[in-house]
């Protein structure tokens, strides 16, 4: 895909997602997220590279996200069975709780991360300048790049649906999602 179809996907998304507001309940949400913490870790940094890091995530995301898992929209056995009962105020407040956490940075390979510095310059424009996210698009900085290589192989593949990055993945090759997602993991 050529860079001015990137950017024009790039204005027509940040047009389309307005910054939606929830009033989720931060306390209620740790009372609920008990469930969560073995995997995710009870402040929201996990150990496991492939679990997610949700501590400092976007609140707006994690609503998305968790709503997707439980109406089978993002496929994953394990988070649409942890997703099933919860209400729509449970995913409020257990997203409000995680998103007030401060994030660990994962940390990455130093070498690859040299490479995949530049290369990180065109995921900027949606995730913002430090990687840190705004509304539905996710903060990527501080990441596990495991989970980050997953999830971009995934949107290659299909079996993760999202327009924009079903045609920002097919660009990368493996190297560059090696590269980039180390990158990003230091941030
Ligand atoms: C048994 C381990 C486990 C438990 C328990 C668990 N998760 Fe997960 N969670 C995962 C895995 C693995 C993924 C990554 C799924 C994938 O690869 O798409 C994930 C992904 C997520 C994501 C997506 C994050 C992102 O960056 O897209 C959210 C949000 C989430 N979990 C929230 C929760 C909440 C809330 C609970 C408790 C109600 C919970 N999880 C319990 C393992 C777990
Ligand atoms: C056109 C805007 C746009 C650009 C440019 C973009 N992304 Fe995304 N990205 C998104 C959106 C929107 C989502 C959330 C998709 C969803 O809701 O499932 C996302 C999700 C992701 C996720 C999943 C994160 C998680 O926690 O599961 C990864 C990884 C990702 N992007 C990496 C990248 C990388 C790497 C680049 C640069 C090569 C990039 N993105 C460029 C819009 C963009």
């Amino acid at each position: 895909m050529n860079t001015k179809i990137v950017s024009i996907l790039v204005l027509s998304l940040c047009s389309l997602l307005s910054l939606q507001t929830f009033a989720g309940d931060s306390a209620a949400g740790q009372s609920k997220a008990g469930a969560c913490f073995g995997c995710h870790g009870s402040e929201g940094n996990s150990t496991n590279p492939l679990y997610p890091n949700l501590a400092g995530q976007q609140t707006a995301y994690l609503v998305n996200q968790l709503t997707a898992f439980r109406d089978n929209k993002r496929a994953n056995p394990i988070m649409s069975g942890m997703a099933k009962s919860l209400s729509d105020t449970d995913i409020e407040d257990i997203a409000a709780y995680f998103s007030g956490k401060t994030t660990k940075s994962a940390g990455g390979d130093p070498a690859l991360a040299k490479l995949g510095a530049a290369k990180a310059n065109q995921c900027f424009g949606c995730h913002g300048g430090k990687a840190q996210g705004r509304g539905q698009f996710p903060k990527l900085a501080g990441q596990h790049p495991a989970y980050l290589a997953k999830q971009l192989s995934n949107f290659k593949a299909g079996e993760r649906k999202n327009p924009g990055m079903q045609a920002i993945s097919a660009n990368l090759s493996d190297t560059d999602i090696a590269e980039i997602t180390a990158f990003l993991g230091t941030l």
